[in-house]
């Protein structure tokens, strides 16, 4: 197969020209960072497991009508999404408290929140991701009031959705994170969801020992990070088929 042009290249993630104009082809790497960059590491098997764990999601929330980039999964570790145009915001939804927002109010995790509650943060690691509010937003040129009302709605949904789909297999959804782009036809553009959403992105906690079961097992130094992994991909009925055995799988990279 020719050579691929490698477009970007992120932290857990490769981007590549796709084989048709306005398509890019996603490739899951087992790199993990934390803190931005400060940690580094590799999660065996992780690229393999949030292309699947992506994969479903986004074609469950396609099925409720909620626009997202995802076409379809070409093997273990990539899948083709449509190409748009990322705007430079880290939509964060949060339904119980943890994390930056436990800190930054002195709320003990845990504590469910009065209602979900959604952030902005701004995409630049230079400057660390700093939490934004509409206002900045819209001043800075980053979106319009329009493309929030639509983000807002949409992350709305995600969540209601998801809260569901995690509570039926004795996940609780704490919090995560996502990503919006616009996707142009002609002169139409429509806000759809991007990026990935996985165990990277997502607080998981088991609804019954509150056992974490996502990133922050590796943020934490909390030791089993495979095993969340994978314990969230077999309760979504998705372990690749060998089971966890197959999940280095082929070096498809180029
Ligand atoms: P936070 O509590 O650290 O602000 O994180 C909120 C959620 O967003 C959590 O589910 C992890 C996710 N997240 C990312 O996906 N990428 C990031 O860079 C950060 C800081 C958080």
């Amino acid at each position: 197969m020719a050579r691929r042009k490698q477009i970007y290249e992120g932290k857990a993630k490769v981007l590549f020209e796709g084989p048709e104009p306005g398509t890019i082809v996603q490739y899951f790497k087992d790199d993990a960072t934390a803190f931005n960059n400060k940690k580094r590491g590799v999660i065996t098997g992780k690229g393999v497991l949030n292309n699947r764990i992506s994969e479903h999601l986004m074609i469950k929330l396609g099925e409720i009508g909620v626009p997202t980039h995802f076409v379809r999964r070409l093997n273990m570790r990539e899948q083709l999404v449509r190409e748009v145009e990322i705007i430079p915001l880290e939509v964060v939804i949060r339904n119980v408290a943890a994390g930056s927002l436990s800190q930054r109010f002195g709320i003990a995790e845990g504590t469910p929140l009065p209602r979900s509650i959604v952030e902005y943060y701004y995409k630049n690691d230079a400057l660390n991701d700093p939490m934004v509010t509409e206002e900045h937003i819209t001043a800075f040129g980053w979106a319009t009031t329009q493309d929030l009302d639509d983000m807002m709605s949409l992350a709305l949904r995600i969540n209601d959705f998801l809260l569901g789909l995690f509570l039926g297999i004795g996940i609780r959804l704490v919090d995560f994170k996502i990503e919006f782009g616009r996707l142009w036809n002609g002169d139409d553009m429509q806000i759809v969801l991007a990026d990935e959403i996985s165990p990277d992105s997502c607080r998981l906690w088991d609804i019954k020992s509150n056992e974490k079961l996502d990133k922050d097992r590796f943020r934490r130094d909390l030791g089993q990070v495979e095993e969340a992994y994978q314990e969230v991909a077999r309760r979504l009925g998705i372990l690749p088929e060998g089971g966890p055995r197959d999940l280095k799988g082929p070096a498809t990279m180029q």
